[in-house]
């Protein structure tokens, strides 16, 4: 058994559509620091593997009349039908100790390629619902999860009080909406804030933060947010 079988499993999940942007810097810099820990790191890079974020009724198996995607959802886990993409996410998804979801702050949200991957593979049947419950009884209860982000936006207009609000207010619909839904326990987030107008110096010390920040979480001495 090679000491990567006993390794615990990040899996980054990366939505950037730009190669050379910082989000990417960072994500990799993150990648680094979790291998240097220990981690077997799995990348999806959803904008290099174009993936297709809408969840539509083709990717189910045919069915008569009112189309309703979560009862789909449990069907094709009891039958087995899920579609192959899908299920491959899912299955990596399922492997991991460790979910990093990497990206730049959109409209104080996820870019919608990867709130698409949130609807497609956090599979009702497979995560939530079905065999599992909600929160602490769905199926990824255990696990950590954590998001590494970017914005425009600096520090003190995400505080309470600050042009846009207090951050936490406006991650909830991900920490408890998506993440805590499926059971993980959530990590405080790896945040750069405006790395457009930073410096290349400056830029090169925010990675080395990242690098501090992950290797931390590594240890696990990450903060659970709640
Ligand atoms: C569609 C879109 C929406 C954005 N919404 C926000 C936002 O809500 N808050 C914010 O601070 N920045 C926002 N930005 C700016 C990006 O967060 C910022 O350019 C990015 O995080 C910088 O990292 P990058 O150089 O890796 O792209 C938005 C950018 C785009 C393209």
């Amino acid at each position: 058994m090679s000491p990567l079988d006993a390794a615990p499993t990040a899996l980054i999940v990366h939505a950037h559509p730009e190669p050379h942007s910082f989000s990417t810097a960072q994500m990799a810099t993150a990648a680094q620091a979790l291998r240097d820990a220990g981690y077997r790191v799995d990348v999806l890079d959803l904008y290099a593997d174009a993936w297709a974020p809408t969840l539509a009724r083709e990717e189910f198996a045919p069915a008569e009349g009112h189309f309703k995607p979560q009862a789909e959802q449990m069907r094709a886990v009891e039958n087995g039908t899920l579609d192959a993409t899908v299920k491959t996410h899912l299955d990596r998804l399922l492997a991991a100790d460790l979910l990093v979801l990497s990206f730049p702050l959109w409209w104080f949200s996820l870019p919608a390629i990867l709130k698409g991957w949130v609807d497609r593979v956090f599979v009702m049947g497979a995560v939530f619902g079905g065999d599992y419950g909600l929160f602490g009884d769905a199926a990824l209860a255990e696990k950590r999860a954590m998001l590494l982000f970017t914005t425009g936006g600096p520090s003190e207009s995400f505080r309470p009080g600050g042009a846009f609000g207090s951050m936490d207010d406006f991650l909830f619909h991900i920490h408890r909406g998506m993440l805590e839904f499926v059971g993980f326990q959530v990590l405080d987030p790896v945040v750069t804030y405006g790395p457009a107008r930073m410096t290349d110096q400056e830029r090169a010390a925010a990675l080395d933060a990242v690098r501090a920040s992950v290797a931390l979480i590594a240890a696990d001495s990450g903060t659970i947010v709640r």
